[in-house]
């Protein structure tokens, strides 16, 4: 069993992150932050209780997270997550409410309880983890473990030309997390940049087959030409929801002129956390940009030694999709169909 604390600012990616690391069987999900990016930290609240209650596991503590990054205005992405950060999808309104722990001290709680054990993977901006380490700048080195979805290193961004959301919505945490983890002692976090995510490109036969896998009623794929058409017909509660979630970010990124797909940026993450087998690194020292005019919010990764500073990160480069594909649906599908 592996022990995995989970900061997300959910999100439909987070939301199919969340489903996948439920989904494991093999996992224990000791507890989530939440944290305020693609919709308001209450939302992000809101969200992590309903799939959990969804899903039959209201036990797992959801910690909330500051409302508002270290130093910059926060900005939200509605646009990209929908009005309510889940797509289309209605999801239920949880019973359940969070912990009374806030994110930054849940994540040093979990990681003096499961001293050298604990593996964390963080998919939204980096405000909670950060506040953590200023309260206690002994956290880094008791994780055994640290998987970050954010950056862009050798492509554009996404949210200005060379900047990241998790990393543009609250640069001075990606900046303080980086640096505290160039220390003797703190495991290097593994970085899943857009580089990589990018490449994990979800269509609406992969959702076909994840409603199959769940053994759900057929779900219509579009034909080419009508391509918003993946029509969500599922008798399965859980497929549902997530294929009205995932119908919404399928439309963004056709908005986006990128075709009728999505890209999985956080399940991608979410396995790497748990099996960072699944990729190749490079070691590097990353940085980020906090001053430039055109550039604030950009990842710098030193590949080249050329900085005295030794690694403090090592950056997914290469990845088998296939396997990620096969794994990601076969793990929510069978969890779902149960
Ligand atoms: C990241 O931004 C968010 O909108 C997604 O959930 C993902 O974590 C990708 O840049
Ligand atoms: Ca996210």
């Amino acid at each position: 069993t592996q022990r995995l604390f989970f900061d997300c600012d959910t999100g439909i990616d987070d939301s199919v992150a969340l489903l996948y690391l439920l989904a494991r069987a093999d996992v224990e999900l000791v507890g989530i932050a939440s944290t305020a990016g693609n919709v308001p930290v209450d939302v992000v609240t809101t969200n992590n209780l309903a799939w959990l209650e969804l899903c039959g596991r209201p036990e797992i503590p959801v910690h909330v997270g500051p409302v508002a990054p270290l130093v910059a205005e926060l900005m939200t992405t509605e646009d990209t997550h929908g009005p309510l950060g889940v797509g289309h999808a209605e999801l239920p309104t949880p019973t359940i409410t969070p912990d009374h722990l806030d994110a930054p001290d849940a994540w040093i709680e979990a990681s003096r309880a499961h001293e050298g054990e604990l593996v964390g993977l963080v998919t939204g901006p980096l405000t909670s983890l950060a506040t953590a380490i200023r309260r206690d700048p002994g956290l880094p080195s008791r994780l055994r473990r640290l998987v970050i979805m954010g950056g862009a290193f050798h492509t554009h961004g996404n949210t200005t030309p060379t900047s990241e959301w998790n990393v543009a919505v609250d640069p001075e945490a990606a900046a303080e997390v980086f640096a505290a983890f160039g220390t003797a002692g703190a495991p290097e976090p593994i970085v899943c940049a857009l580089d990589l995510t990018e490449q994990v490109v979800l269509t609406p036969d992969h959702v076909v087959r994840l409603a199959a896998a769940s053994g759900s009623s057929p779900l219509e794929c579009p034909d080419p030409g009508d391509e918003r058409g993946l029509r969500s017909v599922a008798d399965n509660e859980i497929i549902r929801h997530l294929t009205d979630a995932l119908r919404f970010y399928f439309e963004f990124h056709q908005d986006h002129d990128e075709g009728y797909i999505a890209h999985l940026h956080d399940p991608f993450a979410a396995m790497v956390a748990l099996n960072p087998d699944l990729v190749t690194t490079i070691p590097a020292r990353v940085d980020v940009e906090l001053v430039g005019t055109l550039t604030r919010g950009m990842t710098v990764a030193d590949e080249r030694w050329m900085s005295p500073l030794g690694p403090n990160a090592r950056i997914a480069t290469a990845t088998d999709l296939d396997a990620v594909f096969d794994d990601l649906i076969d793990t929510i599908g069978a969890f779902a169909r149960a």
